[in-house]
């Protein structure tokens, strides 16, 4: 295929319709860089029998222009376990394109850039979990999602921020060992009577930068503000909000209750993305960026299509332990 990235009427008028929607967050301005690219992108993804599976944190001109679909991560795994296309495009980070390999071995799962990694996912090792399990004997490992496969082949089950005390109660026991993110650990705490033994020096690089009194000077700054985070913010920005949830909990809320004014203590896209979505809501929108999901973008969505690489590939021994912690994740709920 021959790609033109010249900004031509022609890109303008096909492009006119997606740019409607996202014109209150792209400016004009931006426009004529990205359309070429789009359209190169979307014809290419039909070719290739492609579909590009996009985080929330992903820039507007790839959540709302090239994405087949969109959603926080247990969406995504979900997505992923039904998918028909034979090559599946992850805008994200490594783990969740390595979760969508699990549970499609035989596909093609490329990630445009090998290093879009994750704090949390560095922070834990398969031996790590090996010596948590001799210091707490018996008690069945819950990992996040936000682990390596080779972290997920040595756990019980996964869990993600939408499903955490869920995944946790479906086991039947009094204790489980919850890791590796300290922050959703203690959230999930205050959730259930099943005691969380954490792992306590894992952290989002992204949301541990958030703070409560950052949150009260919002308060005090902007009326009637209604704050949501992350629960992987630590635990006096969770104090300090309204709502906690996924990232798709907070989208959902802002659809649904459509405050005036709303603060989400998270990602800076995901303000973007949910903003163009509701045009009657205003935004303040501190900006904590994650360095990794910021790797993807659609020059390398592009060249990925292009070449079909990189490709995701995982052990099969480490692979098989691995799809069963993750399979049973997405058998519960
Ligand atoms: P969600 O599962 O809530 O989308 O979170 C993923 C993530 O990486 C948050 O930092
Ligand atoms: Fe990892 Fe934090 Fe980035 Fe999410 S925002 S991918 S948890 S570093």
């Amino acid at each position: 295929m021959t790609v033109t990235l010249n900004y031509t009427p022609e890109i303008a008028a096909a492009t006119a319709p997606l740019y409607a929607k996202v014109d209150r967050i792209i400016p004009a301005f931006e426009w004529p860089v990205f359309a070429p690219k789009v359209v190169a992108i979307n014809a290419l993804k039909k070719e290739r029998d492609a579909i590009i599976l996009a985080h929330n944190y992903q820039t507007p001109e790839i959540y709302h222009c090239v994405a087949d679909f969109v959603g926080d991560s247990l969406a995504l795994a979900r997505k992923g376990a039904s998918v028909d296309a034979s090559v599946i495009v992850m805008a994200g980070v490594h783990f969740m394109a390595e979760t969508t390999k699990l549970l499609n071995p035989e596909k093609i799962v490329l990630i445009p850039d090998m290093k879009a990694g994750c704090s949390l996912a560095e922070s834990i090792t398969g031996a790590d979990i090996r010596r948590m399990r001799e210091l707490h004997p018996g008690a069945p490992v819950v990992t996040y999602v936000n682990t390596s496969a080779e972290v997920k082949a040595e756990s019980d089950i996964c869990c993600t921020s939408g499903n955490a005390v869920e995944v946790v109660e479906s086991l039947g026991v009094d204790k489980v060992i919850f890791l590796p993110d300290e922050y959703l650990a203690a959230h999930v705490a205050t959730q259930t009577d099943v005691e969380i033994i954490p792992w306590t020096t894992g952290h989002c690089e992204v949301h541990e930068r958030f703070s409560g009194a950052e949150v009260e000077q919002y308060r005090k700054d902007v009326e009637g503000l209604i704050v949501l985070a992350h629960p992987e913010c630590p635990p006096d920005v969770l104090d300090a909000a309204d709502f906690v949830g996924s990232t798709a909990g907070m989208a959902n809320y802002v659809k649904d209750v459509q405050p005036e004014r709303v603060l989400m203590m998270t990602e800076c896209s995901m303000s973007d993305n949910v903003s163009a979505e509701n045009p009657n809501v205003e935004f303040v929108k501190p900006c904590n960026l994650c360095p990794h999901m910021k790797r993807i973008t659609l020059d390398n969505i592009l060249t990925s299509l292009e070449t079909l690489e990189p490709r995701v590939e995982i052990d099969p021994d480490i692979a098989a332990r691995a799809r069963v912690a993750v399979e049973r994740m997405v058998a519960v709920g």
